[in-house]
């Protein structure tokens, strides 16, 4: 039986990520608590890198606090890799994003890099996406529309909230999550559901897939490539 909490595979993770940070070059950094873990580890080289692109205001702050330099997205032409978490990813390096409200910045920085490199504890390796709610940003006009939509295709949606009121994004949107859909075709969900009216972005990362996940397990940190 493992020793290793949930948290020590996240730190374990965090840390292997390391490697594939460029000396010299900006790297993309994501969002949620295994990437807080990233973040802290990348604080050890902070002297070797030009800075990041960041995916939330949590993780701006985050990197400035340890004196990391933290660029626009606009000011960066292409990185080399990006670093992010993920709320399921399959087999394929398919993944659900967005547990933490960021997914459209996510995609954006994921968009301008090579490489997409998650990492993830072992309990986020799914056969198929789905189980975990579905993350949409929308704009707030749109959110009744988009939640009988999704009932159309036979999910439940519902509004996130946060101490009683909708979620406002750092873009200002609100979040749809859903739940009861089986994403057997990922890239083509992504592609029909982001052409929906007011969606800003679905949390589906098929398009903008993962190249490599540093899967945190009992045994250890195992590498997948796709
Ligand atoms: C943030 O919006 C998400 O896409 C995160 O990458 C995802 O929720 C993973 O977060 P944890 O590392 O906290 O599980």
């Amino acid at each position: 039986m493992s020793t290793l909490s949930q948290d020590d595979l996240k730190t374990l993770v965090g840390h292997a990520a390391l490697k594939y940070v460029v000396p010299g070059e900006i790297v993309g950094v994501g969002t949620g608590s295994t990437v807080n873990k990233f973040i802290d580890a990348l604080a050890s080289m902070k002297g070797e890198i030009k800075g990041a692109v960041s995916s939330s205001n949590a993780s701006t702050e985050r990197l400035k606090a340890l004196g990391i330099a933290v660029f626009d997205s606009n000011e960066v032409d292409e990185l080399s890799v990006y670093i992010d978490g993920a709320d399921e990813i399959d087999g394929h390096g398919f993944m659900i994003k967005g547990g933490g409200a960021a997914l459209t910045r996510e995609k954006i920085i994921a968009a301008q890099s090579r490489q997409f490199v998650c990492i993830a504890d072992e309990s986020k390796l799914v056969e198929t996406l789905g189980k975990f709610p579905l993350p949409v940003e929308v704009i707030p006009m749109a959110t009744q529309r988009v939640i009988k939509q999704f009932r159309a295709l036979g999910g439940a949606a519902q509004l996130r909230l946060s101490n009683g009121i909708p979620l406002v994004t750092d873009n200002g949107q609100h979040i749809v999550d859903v739940t009861g859909l089986q994403i057997a075709d990922p890239l083509a969900f992504e592609t029909a559901v982001s052409q929906w009216p007011g969606v800003v972005t679905v949390g589906v990362f098929a398009h903008q897939k993962a190249q490599v996940c540093l899967l945190g397990t009992a045994s250890g940190v195992k590498t997948l490539t796709f």
